[in-house]
């Protein structure tokens, strides 16, 4: 099994898509290798770029203080992005992009192994998720295999629409509620949380 910080500096030396061109720093993660919950993003804006962390600039602030209504915090979690290399001027991932960094993602969920993955906007979804859409399954948490994904809107989607705040602080107190859940021993004769049906509505 690959250490994350192997899997962190092949990133870094990446050069297999034409992002590494235009990068300061590939941005593979931050967090915990023993984070129960990973966070997943779109790719690095020009501070991620700088900086070479996730999640750095405003999305990033507020996605802090989502983190807090869950009652976590950053030194709790893994947070990475979909693609690890800042898009130029920050336009939307290409396919081929997306595709060249799957491999990244997937050493990383196999190395962390993670009990619930939340993705934040619609690239993240779509990788679990292809042909769904976010307004239609924000929130819901679905289950594949052992892990419980969580899709939910993008940090910078609020930044721009106060009703998309209204709606991500709100997946953010329901996850709350999912992870004191999933820390509850199960009550005797109770199915333990992985029997659960695979599709659940949160509250
Ligand atoms: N937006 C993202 O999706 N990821 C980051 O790391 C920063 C902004």
């Amino acid at each position: 099994m690959l250490q994350l910080d192997e899997i962190a500096n092949s990133i870094r030396n990446c050069v297999n898509c034409d992002l590494h061109k235009g990068r300061v720093h590939a941005v593979p993660g931050y967090g915990s290798e023993n984070a129960e919950i990973m966070f997943i993003g779109e790719a690095p804006g020009y501070y991620e770029d700088q900086q070479g962390k996730p999640f750095v600039g405003a999305a990033g602030k507020f996605l802090d203080q989502l983190l807090a209504l869950a009652g976590l915090d950053r030194e709790q979690v893994y947070i990475t992005n979909i693609v690890k290399c800042r898009p130029p001027n920050n336009r939307d991932p290409l396919p081929n992009e997306i595709d060249t960094c799957r491999a990244w993602l997937q050493q990383q969920l196999d190395t962390i192994k993670p009990k619930i993955v939340v993705t934040l906007g619609r690239y993240s979804m779509a990788y679990f998720f292809p042909g769904e859409t976010i307004s239609k399954i924000h929130g819901q948490q679905r289950k594949r295999d052992d892990l419980l994904i969580i899709p939910m809107y993008h940090p910078a989607a609020a930044l721009h629409q106060e009703r998309f705040r209204h709606m991500i602080e709100d997946d953010f107190r329901k996850l709350r509620t999912v992870l004191e859940e999933s820390n509850k021993p199960p009550a005797s004769g109770e199915k333990p949380a992985e029997e659960e049906p695979h599709q659940m509505r949160l509250l």
